[in-house]
């Protein structure tokens, strides 16, 4: 039996047909992360594997990622890894490494790569998926906060989806949070329909967990538990009033959330989502908040952070709904089609002086008729293609086609790579 892919993994690959191809992907990449770079934002890239351990301290022991989801290995020296589920225990653990944090402060960074979680797969949710994120560390103020969503938003606007909905909360800090946990966890110890061990396991741990659980049976005592919000301490108040007061004056329209809980433990203060309104259950487009505590908690030195990745398919199935196109260069705009010997070896040449121009250039390879030759012109999604039999190349000249028109003219073979480039940007 021939391989396939793993379940929850799949390939991304080239196709002018399709929905999406490799290169809309790529582009949707370019695009959700341009707005970072236009903000100073500098490129990171991390192992795709860490210490094991960094994501049990970092991410924390009661989320579904670290105790279900992790692919953890042993390697030959027994140590324990693990494939990254998400990248800002690692930017974190590199900042630390590194000591970007005693340069220029906030150290703001951007990164897009492949993330691991052994989730059930379904539409939307995979077992490798791709990440686009930035993280800006170093640095405790509300502007911050106001810019790191902001560019969440324009990077929405700038692959084409405007009806990204952000919701917003605050999930207060190491002075009111304790407070609002224990009120939270003696609620559900009164109120939990029978609870199973998972459920026991996450109320002594961290109960705000409790509060994601989507399970129809406790939507009513979720309903009803108290809120974050209610409990926050002042400076917690101030804080998230002075991020919403930024938000507003960059006319950024937000939901407030007050039972949004994220995923993962270490969100301090602001947190948000972003949610698309045509996918479903797996409706989360991008997430993140602050994580003051993260970096101490792994061993670093305190250094405060905010940040948020974005998921890439689920954006890709969001444009897809939405039938937004992404325009992406053409792979190929002139092809060479060489009919006899002699003007094979021209074409080799020619292709290879288009490409040292910047023009995508291809052409017939493995000795193809005419007919076939063409097919594969059409195919190439190319605007122009070059008809070369050898009579043509004694003529010093030879037929060039537009493939959209159907027109052919004759173009010089004296310097047929200037040429060809001419009749190329007479075209656009
Ligand atoms: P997260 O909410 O776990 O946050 O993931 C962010 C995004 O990744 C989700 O909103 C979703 O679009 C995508 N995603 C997550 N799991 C899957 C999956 N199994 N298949 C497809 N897409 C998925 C984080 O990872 C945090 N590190 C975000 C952050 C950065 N917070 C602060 N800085």
């Amino acid at each position: 039996m021939a391989f396939t892919a793993s379940k929850g993994t799949f390939d991304v690959i080239p196709g002018l047909d399709r929905d999406f191809g490799s290169e809309q992907w790529r582009r949707v990449v370019d695009l959700l992360t341009q707005p970072a770079r236009l903000a100073a934002y500098g490129y990171i890239e991390t192992p795709i594997f860490e210490d094991t351990a960094l994501f049990h301290r970092g991410v924390g022991e009661s989320t579904d990622v670290v105790s279900k989801e992790m692919f953890t290995f042993t390697d030959r020296g027994e140590r324990s890894l693990t494939l990254r589920p998400e990248m800002t225990a690692s930017v974190v653990r590199a900042v630390n490494e590194h000591s970007l944090h005693r340069g220029q402060l906030p150290v703001k960074l951007w990164y897009a790569g492949a993330m691991f979680r052994a989730e059930r797969p379904q539409a939307g949710r995979y077992r490798q998926f791709t990440q686009v994120g930035i993280e800006a560390l170093g640095v405790d103020d509300a502007a911050l906060d106001a810019e790191v969503i902001a560019l969440g938003v324009r990077a929405f606007a700038a692959v084409g989806l405007p009806h990204v909905q952000l919701l917003l909360n605050s999930m207060g800090d190491a002075n009111c949070r304790p407070a609002y946990t224990e009120l939270l966890r003696s609620y559900l110890r009164d109120n939990l329909p029978s609870p199973n061990a998972e459920t026991l396991r996450r109320l002594e741990l961290n109960p705000l967990r409790i509060l994601d659980d989507k399970r129809a049976d406790m939507a009513d005592v979720i309903a009803g538990a108290p809120i974050l919000a209610d409990s926050l301490c002042d400076e917690c108040r101030a804080y998230d009033a002075a991020v919403r007061g930024h938000l507003d004056d960059l006319e950024i329209a937000y939901v407030d959330a007050p039972r949004l809980v994220r995923g993962l433990d270490y969100y301090r203060r602001t947190t948000f989502e972003f949610q698309h309104g045509l996918l479903g259950a797996q409706n989360a487009v991008g997430g993140g908040g602050r994580y003051d505590g993260l970096s101490e908690s792994i061993g670093g030195d305190p250094l405060p952070g905010i940040g948020w990745a974005f998921g890439v398919e689920r954006i890709l199935l969001a444009l897809k709904a939405e039938a937004v196109a992404i325009d992406v260069a053409p792979r190929c705009e002139v092809y060479v089609v060489p009919l006899g010997a002699a003007a094979k070896k021209a074409a080799v040449r020619y292709v290879d002086a288009l490409r040292g121009l910047g023009i995508a250039a291809d052409m017939a390879y493995g000795d193809r008729g005419l007919k076939g030759a063409m097919k594969g012109a059409d195919r190439s999604g190319a605007r122009l293609a070059l008809i070369l039999g050898d009579r043509d190349l004694a003529a010093g000249e030879a037929p060039l086609k537009n493939l959209t028109t159907g027109e052919q003219s004759p173009v010089s073979l004296d310097d047929a790579a200037a040429h060809i480039a001419a009749a190329l940007h007479d075209l656009s």
